[in-house]
């Protein structure tokens, strides 16, 4: 079909990127399986009402961002933008405090949003995530940020910071709102139409505005963590003490908000230098009242999420490459097809990635195609190898070859491969 190429803002991900993808997950899967948090595959549609409660009317990505449709049912449904919401709207739908607190819950998947699409940001793009549903302890906060940390370290990826901030909650939030109004006010007509707006619907927001004609009104403006009411205020330090016990270095972003409605408390990102105007690797924080803004009792909840891509993009910037799957392709001479089927089905049962040609062309031929495929080595049957049960493994990469007999083959590939 020619003409017809993916939407703005998707992308195919092709072999062998598959594979490095495969790999990355696996870590993902891995560090969940060690933490003890299990995974959860929730619809890629919902009821758009869910973001609409859960992520907030106002904010950019529901007001603008989200891939609303109606079906053929007249219900209005989402392409989720991101996974927290359908998360708890899941544990509270299937009753999952039945199975113990905090249920601790990951994800893998394809989100989906209306950006204007640039290096790092996509209209699809995939998310790691994880979530802690029914715990209100600091300790849970800084297992999240620890994944996080876990997940980049493991990955290679060492060039972030940790960015931490605390906006309080349904009781303190209220005081600072007011402040943050008050500061803001004599300056209206100087900020942009974005925060002018904001500042009536949902002032918060102005604090993270990216707009230069902004940033002085917006740095001498009050912050949340400094107006926390007690319990916030205790929270937030047992927070930051954890995050010394563990050893990881933090800032403290005083305008740090996050652009989702549901946070409370603690909220984080994890920010790299290399990744440029969408510095942001991961972001979370605490959501306490999420679930009950989606009609379920009061119930705690704290996680993150962070963008494959954007990890796929440092690496690539750090000269990191996952380790490719080493692959044998076997050349025979024709009269020996057999033997090479034989060799085959012995080595994929052995689980040695193997595959040759049904074409019984020349030896320089399935080389050449073994080459062009990205093989790692090539096993080569020839008339006089046969004739001394021997055969010869070549690296297609370094063109260096060994001869093998057949009965060590399988022991041989098995350290390399
Ligand atoms: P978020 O910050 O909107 O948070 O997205 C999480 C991560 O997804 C970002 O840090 C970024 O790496 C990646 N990301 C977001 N939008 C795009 C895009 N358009 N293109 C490429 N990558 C993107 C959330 O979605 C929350 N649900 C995180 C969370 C989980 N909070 C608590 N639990």
């Amino acid at each position: 079909m020619s003409g017809i190429s993916t939407p703005r803002g998707t992308q195919d991900i092709l072999p062998p990127e598959t594979e490095a993808w495969q790999y990355l997950e696996g870590i993902i899967r891995e560090i969940a399986r060690k933490f003890c948090y299990e995974e959860i595959r929730t619809p890629i549609i919902e009821h758009s009402e869910l973001f609409q409660r859960g992520v907030g009317k106002e904010t950019d990505i529901v007001s603008k961002e989200m891939y609303t449709f109606e079906d053929k049912g007249g219900r209005s449904l989402t392409l989720r933008p991101e996974g927290t919401a359908p998360v708890a709207r899941a544990f509270l739908q299937h009753n999952l405090q039945e199975r113990g607190l905090p249920q601790k819950l990951f994800y893998i998947g394809p989100m989906f949003r209306y950006e204007r699409p640039q290096a790092g940001r996509y209209r699809q793009h995939h998310q790691f995530g994880f979530e802690a549903l029914g715990g209100s302890e600091p300790g849970l906060d800084v297992e999240v940020i620890s994944i996080a940390i876990t997940i980049f370290k493991s990955l290679g990826i060492s060039t972030f910071k940790i960015l931490l901030n605390s906006i309080g909650c349904s009781k303190c939030r209220p005081k600072f709102l007011l402040a943050l109004k008050d500061h803001l006010r004599p300056s209206l007509p100087d900020l942009c139409p974005d925060c002018q707006r904001r500042l009536e619907i949902n002032p918060m927001r102005a604090l993270d505005c990216k707009n230069p004609t902004c940033q002085p009104f917006l740095d001498a403006a009050p912050s949340p963590s400094q107006m926390l009411c007690a319990e916030c205020k205790e929270h937030f330090e047992e927070v930051q003490s954890l995050l010394r016990f563990y050893n990881f270095d933090f800032e403290i972003s005083p305008r740090l908000v996050r652009g989702l409605d549901y946070y409370t408390r603690t909220v984080f990102e994890v920010v790299s230098p290399e990744l440029g105007a969408q510095n942001s690797l991961c972001g979370g924080g605490r959501y306490d009242g999420l679930i009950e803004a989606i009609g379920g009792p009061p119930t705690p909840g704290v996680g993150f999420a962070g963008g494959i891509e954007r990890a796929f993009l440092i690496l690539k910037s750090a000269g990191i490459s996952m380790p490719p799957l080493k692959k044998f392709f076997i050349v025979y001479q024709e009269r020996l097809f057999e033997e090479a089927l034989k060799i085959m089905k012995d080595l994929r049962q052995a689980g040695i990635p193997t595959e040759m040609s049904f074409e019984r062309k020349s030896l320089s031929w399935q080389l050449k195609t073994a080459d062009k495929k990205g093989f790692y080595g090539a096993l080569i049957l020839g008339e006089e190898e046969a004739k001394s049960g021997t055969l010869i493994l070549k690296l297609l990469s370094t063109g260096e070859q060994k001869t093998l007999r057949v009965p060590d083959l399988l022991e041989t590939l098995k350290h390399i491969a």
